[in-house]
């Protein structure tokens, strides 16, 4: 691992409203951060004191580095905090989920619907076998059945394993199995750009290797409906009409698993990041309070979709448990036309509008034209996630779709630690190309290899320096690289990404440090794509990249050496793209194959990545041994 490097810092400062800062939840950060440090255990009980509970703690926090375990003894159920609460509190009738369609429908569900789907959902799932600790595979497009099956999930105890439906049949087996999962719930398909995805077909081919799946869920959305296995599939709606609108909750200890979601790792299989169900609770509740500052009449859209763990904190858990109404549209953001975002924004009144880099860049492209059209005035917070916010989609994001009034929370976080990290707070003043501070709750600092802190403006490794209530618990039957996290820079948590601080403490986060590629937002292991690269009969070896592009941050290259007797020919980098597309999915497919005589290996016979990558970007390869592993 390189030590640290000095970077550039241009600094521009943008200063919110008072008035935003004084209507607050969090009116002070520098005070309430102080008051965190003060007593950390005291600020989180304060807050789980928030949330519902059958059973209280007996302590906050029991911490056997790198072991952590939060709200210790404390019971609940994530669902009574997201569901029951609301209902009996007045908010029956609020809308909870507006659900936007392709073709233009809206459907609602209020508080009171939502809670009476999940409840008929976990009764089905208990009528077929599952029980407290059993894991689930949810594989489907973004919908609000998806939601339901999580949180029926929840409700009695079994584990959900989220897969999200970009990914191809490979993908989807491998989650199956790592997850040894019983039952798995999809759909016939999913639209997308008035298109069909077909979604059950990539479910089955799966299926064929996955010998834990016992029963097959099936939304079934398209017509004429598809046809079912009379014995191991059941039609979604038959399995709610046969089942009962209540369910009794399942009564969890704070550290019961609540899911797994698997994120790319830096070695060839994906990591089951563990997230239980107490301290993520807590932790996604406050966030999703504070961070966006949400109020009682607010109307929330994030453009994540659920199969993300940006999903699963900020569209279902979070939101649901505080109470507000959340939005979520199937689709992509250019269909039917480039302007359906602002469409909806200004349809449905969206007051907050949390999205990505990615996506920003991508309307900016389009140009200002599009958003001019709508009546954007209802936006009243904007949030970013997944990558680097860059300056100049942080100015057009402020302007062009803030009109200038708008804070912009930049919120860095990772699928393992479960909420936000790092980020603005409301009515701080805002730099553009930083992420910000980290929030009242977490300890974030920018190291050197040996876990001491580097002067502002040097480049280091982004580490958390103390535990947190979201955090990661471990990663699925694999401990040991749970400890990789907490075993490569003494005393912290290492979080893959490098990072500078400046003389005020914000925080710009530069990219990643290891073997992981974000693509529009979405991580990609280097690994995984030169394996499934490498599964083809015509591919010896394969090398992938991280290549900067300005419309995704990055895209994939491979380098690629072919078999003895085998020539490029034409047609076959559509077919590896093909074959990569058909494993992992398309996000995974590179956009430029490069074929080689020899790809560039240290004695020990490991790829160097790093000197591909230098000689893609004209540059010497010791310039970014200093960046790279
Ligand atoms: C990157 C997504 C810069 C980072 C929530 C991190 C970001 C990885 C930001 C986690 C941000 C996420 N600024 N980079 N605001 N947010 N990242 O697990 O490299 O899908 O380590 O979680 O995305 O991706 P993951």
């Amino acid at each position: 691992m390189a030590d640290s490097f000095a970077v550039k810092l241009e600094e521009k400062k943008y200063y919110p409203d008072p008035q935003l800062k004084a209507g607050a939840w969090v009116p002070d950060y520098t005070q309430a951060y102080q008051e965190f440090l003060r007593d950390p255990e005291g600020f989180w009980d304060g807050i789980a004191r928030d949330l519902s509970w059958f059973e209280p703690w007996d302590r906050v926090l029991e911490w056997k580095y790198p072991y952590a375990r939060w709200f210790v003894n404390g019971k609940l159920n994530i669902t009574y905090n997201c569901l029951d609460r609301h209902v009996a509190g007045g908010l029956k009738d609020k809308p909870a989920i507006i659900w936007h369609g392709e073709s233009g429908e809206n459907r609602v569900l209020t508080y009171e619907d939502l809670y009476r789907e999940v409840m008929r959902f976990a009764n089905g799932l208990l009528s077929l076998g599952i029980r407290k600790g059993d894991r689930v595979c949810i594989y489907m497009p973004l919908v609000p059945e998806q939601m339901i099956a999580m949180l029926a999930c929840a409700r009695i105890g079994a584990v959900h394993s989220v897969v999200f439906g970009g990914f191809g049949p490979e993908a989807l087996s491998m989650r199956i199995n790592d997850a040894e999962a019983k039952v798995l719930i999809t759909a016939d398909v999913g639209y997308r750009r008035g298109k069909t995805v077909p979604l059950r077909e990539i479910a089955l081919e799966a299926i064929a290797r996955t010998p834990s799946i016992e029963r097959v869920v099936v939304l079934r959305r398209a017509s004429p409906a598809v046809e079912l296995d009379p014995v191991r599939d059941v039609d979604y709606a038959e399995l709610m009409a046969r089942s009962a609108p209540e369910c009794p909750l399942e009564v969890m200890d704070a550290e019961d698993p609540l899911f797994i979601l698997y994120t790319s790792g830096s070695t060839g299989a994906p990591k089951g990041i563990v997230h239980t169900c107490g301290g993520y609770a807590v932790g996604t509740y406050y966030t999703t309070k504070c961070v966006f500052d949400i109020k009682e009449n607010d109307i929330y859209w994030c453009t994540a979709d659920t199969g993300w763990i940006t999903g699963h904190s900020y569209i279902v858990y979070g939101p649901l448990a505080v109470g507000t109404t959340v939005v979520i549209a199937e689709g992509t953001p250019d269909y039917p036309d480039p302007g359906i975002y602002w469409r909806i924004i200004q349809d449905l009144g969206v007051t907050i509008f949390y999205t990505a880099p990615t996506a920003i860049r991508m309307f900016m492209r389009y140009g200002e034209g599009w958003p001019k059209k709508y009546d954007l005035s209802s936006l009243r917070v904007l949030g970013s996630v997944g990558e680097p916010l860059n300056p100049e989609a942080f100015e057009w994001f402020y302007h062009v779709i803030g009109g200038g009034r708008c804070p912009i929370v930049d919120t860095w976080w990772q699928t393992e630690t479960g909420m936000h990290m790092v980020t603005t707070m409301i009515g701080e003043p805002m730099k553009p190309g930083f992420a910000g501070k980290p929030i009242p709750g977490a300890v974030v600092d920018v190291v050197n290899r040996h876990g001491d802190p580097v002067a502002p403006g040097t480049g280091g490794f982004l580490v958390i320096k103390e535990p947190w209530p979201a955090m990661l618990r471990t990663v699925h039957r694999n401990d040991e690289r749970y400890r990789v996290y907490w075993n490569t820079i003494p005393g912290c948590y290492t979080t893959g990404d490098l990072a500078v601080k400046d003389e005020e403490g914000y925080i710009m986060v530069l990219g990643r440090a290891d073997d992981l590629i974000v693509v529009a937002g979405h991580n990609i292991g280097t690994a995984e794509v030169e394996s499934a690269l490498v599964s083809h009969d015509a591919v010896a070896e394969a090398a992938v990249i991280g290549k900067p592009d300005p419309l995704k941050g990055n895209v994939i290259k491979a380098f690629v050496t072919l078999c003895v007797g085998v020539n490029p020919g034409d047609g076959l980098t559509d077919e590896l793209a093909r074959h990569v597309r058909k494993t992992l999915g398309a996000i995974a497919v590179p956009a430029e194959i490069e074929y080689v005589d020899r790809l560039p290996k240290t004695r020990s016979g490991k790829i160097m990545r790093r000197v591909l990558k230098a000689r893609e970007l004209g540059m010497d390869p010791g310039d970014i041994s200093t960046l790279e592993e």
